[in-house]
C-alpha cells in the first residue's frame, strides 16, 4: 500500500508535469530529475517560504548565494577529503557494487555473488578546472551548501555587522556521488539544500538552548506548511553514526511511503569548521565580543533540510486519493479522483480561471480579463478545455485552492463562481471585488 502511494506520486509527478527523469529520450541518466513548470513552481514556494523564513521575517540571520565550485583546500580543511566516505562493497562476480550498510546480508543482491571486503568510498564529486586533466586542476562540485557560508564567515560578518548570536543561509545544489541511489528524489547524486549556520558563543548551555530552539523551529515550519504531526518527528544520532563534524545530531524524520527517513538535520558542529578553515587558511576567523572583550572561535549550529526532500514529503502528505470520486455527476461516478491537498503558500498554481464553456465568445472574453488581472498577483491557469467538471478535478490534481468560473449569470451580474478545492463549496463573488477576496483567503 505505501509502495503503491510512492508509485502514485511518481505517476502524478510524470503526467502532470511536476518531475521526470533526466535526459529521457535516452532513457534517463543516474537518478537525476528535472522538474517541469508545476515540479518547479512547487519547489520554488518551498524554498521561498524557508528563505523568508529565515532571512526575511527575522533581523539575526542574513542570506547568501556561494559558487558551487571552490579551491580544493576548502575540502581538504573541513574533513570531507578524509572523512566524507561510505562503506562500500563490490560482488566478485557482477561486479556491481553497493553501500554495504544497505544490504540485509552479506551477499550480493542482483545475483547472490561473494561480496569483497568493505572500503571506504569518498562521496565527493570530482571535476577538473581549465584545460588540463591533472591532479593540479582537480576540484570538487560541493558536498554540502554550508562550507560556502564557512568561506564567507569573515565577509559577511563584517559588511552586515553581525553580532553573535547572528545566522547565514543559504540554498543551493550539492553533489555526492552516492554509492546507491533511491526512493525517486530522495536520495541522488544532483540536490538542493536549505542551510543555516548558526553561529553562537562556546559555551555549553548556551549552545543546547540555541540547539532545542533550532529543533523546535524547524520542525514548526513543516507543521506550519501542513505536515501532519503524526508523519514527523525527531531522531538524535547514536554516536557512531555521527558524521565527521558534528557533536550532537538530531534528524527531523518524515513518515515517506517507505517507513520514517531522514528529511533534515540539526547538528551541533562545535568549532570544528572556522578552526579547521583557520588552521589551514592561516586567517584568524575568531570573534571579538565588544561588551565582554572577550576573543573566541564561534560554535554552529547547524539546520541543515533537503529541498527536493521536502518536496517529496509536502507531496507524500497532500496526496489523497477518493474512489468513486467527490462529485455525483456521472460523467465523474467511476473514476477515482486525485486531490493534491497542499498548503496554499505552496500550491504551484493559485487560482485556475474557467470560462463556463469555450464556444461563448462573450464569455471567453470576461474570463481573459479576470486571468489579465489577477495573474500579475498569483500564478494563475486559463484553462477552457474539456467539461466544467473535468477541468476542476484537473486542478484538484495539482493542488489548485481556487477555481473561478465565468457563466452567463457573470456577463449580466458582474459576478463569478469561486470554488475551493478541499471543501468543493462554491460562492458567488463581485468580480470588482475578487482581488481583495483572494488577498485576504491566500495571505
Ligand atoms: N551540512 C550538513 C549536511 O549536509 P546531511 O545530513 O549530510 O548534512 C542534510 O544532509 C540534508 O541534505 C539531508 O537531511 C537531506 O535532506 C539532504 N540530502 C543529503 N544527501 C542527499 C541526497 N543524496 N539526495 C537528496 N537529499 C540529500
Amino acid at each position: 500500500m505505501a509502495q503503491d502511494l510512492m508509485e502514485k506520486i511518481i505517476s502524478l509527478c510524470k503526467r502532470r508535469g511536476f518531475i521526470a527523469p533526466s535526459s529521457e529520450i535516452y532513457g534517463g541518466f543516474e537518478s537525476c530529475y528535472d522538474y517541469g513548470f508545476l515540479g518547479a513552481l512547487l519547489k520554488n514556494n518551498i524554498k521561498q517560504s524557508w528563505w523568508k523564513t529565515m532571512t526575511q521575517y527575522r533581523d539575526d540571520i542574513v542570506g547568501l548565494d556561494a559558487s558551487i565550485l571552490m579551491s580544493p583546500k576548502v575540502w581538504q580543511a573541513s574533513g570531507h577529503l578524509d572523512g566524507f566516505t561510505d562503506p562500500l562493497v563490490e560482488c566478485k562476480n557482477c561486479h556491481h557494487r553497493f553501500r554495504k550498510d544497505y544490504l540485509k546480508d552479506n551477499k550480493c543482491p542482483d545475483c547472490g555473488g561473494e561480496l569483497t571486503k568493505e572500503r571506504k568510498f569518498n562521496l565527493l564529486m570530482k571535476t577538473f578546472i581549465g584545460a588540463v586533466e591533472d591532479e593540479t586542476a582537480v576540484a570538487y562540485l560541493r558536498g554540502e551548501t554550508c562550507q560556502g557560508i564557512y568561506m564567507n564567515y569573515q565577509f559577511m560578518k563584517d559588511t552586515m555587522r553581525l553580532k553573535i548570536p547572528f545566522g547565514i543561509a543559504q540554498i543551493g545544489k550539492a553533489f555526492r556521488n552516492e554509492i546507491t541511489t533511491r526512493y525517486f528524489i530522495f536520495k541522488t547524486r544532483e540536490f538542493e539544500q536549505m542551510e543555516m549556520q548558526y553561529f553562537v558563543e562556546p559555551d555549553q548551555k548556551r549552545k543546547e538552548k540555541w540547539f532545542d530552539y533550532w529543533e523546535k523551529e524547524r520542525i514548526n515550519w513543516y507543521l506550519n506548511l501542513g505536515i501532519n504531526k503524526k508523519d514527523i518527528r525527531f531522531r538524535e544520532h547514536q554516536k557512531d553514526e555521527l558524521a565527521h563534524y558534528a557533536r550532537k545530531a538530531v534528524d527531523i524524520e518524515y513518515k515517506f511511503p517507505w517507513g520514517f527517513d531522514e528529511l533534515e538535520g540539526v547538528h551541533d558542529r562545535g568549532d570544528w569548521d572556522l578552526s579547521n578553515h583557520s588552521k589551514h587558511s592561516g586567517q584568524d576567523l575568531s570573534y571579538y565580543d565588544e561588551q565582554t572583550k572577550k576573543k573566541f572561535t564561534p560554535h554552529i549550529i547547524e539546520t541543515s533540510s533537503g529541498a527536493d526532500r521536502s518536496v517529496l514529503a509536502f507531496l507524500a502528505n497532500a496526496y489523497d486519493e477518493i474512489e468513486g470520486g467527490r462529485t455525483k455527476t456521472t460523467e465523474a461516478k467511476k473514476e477515482k479522483e486525485v486531490v493534491l491537498r497542499l498548503d496554499k503558500k505552496l500550491a504551484p498554481i493559485k487560482v485556475a480561471i474557467l470560462p463556463l464553456v469555450k464556444n461563448k465568445k462573450d464569455l471567453v472574453k470576461k474570463a481573459k480579463e479576470v486571468y489579465d488581472k489577477l495573474k500579475f498577483s498569483w500564478m494563475c491557469q486559463y484553462d477552457e478545455v474539456g467539461s466544467i467538471g473535468r477541468r476542476y478535478r484537473r486542478q484538484d490534481e495539482i493542488g489548485t485552492p481556487y477555481c473561478l468560473t465565468i457563466d452567463f449569470d457573470s456577463l449580466e451580474k458582474g459576478d463569478l463562481t469561486v470554488r475551493e478545492r478541499d471543501t468543493m463549496k462554491q460562492k458567488r463573488i463581485k468580480i470588482k471585488e475578487l482581488v481583495d477576496y483572494l488577498r485576504e483567503e491566500l495571505s
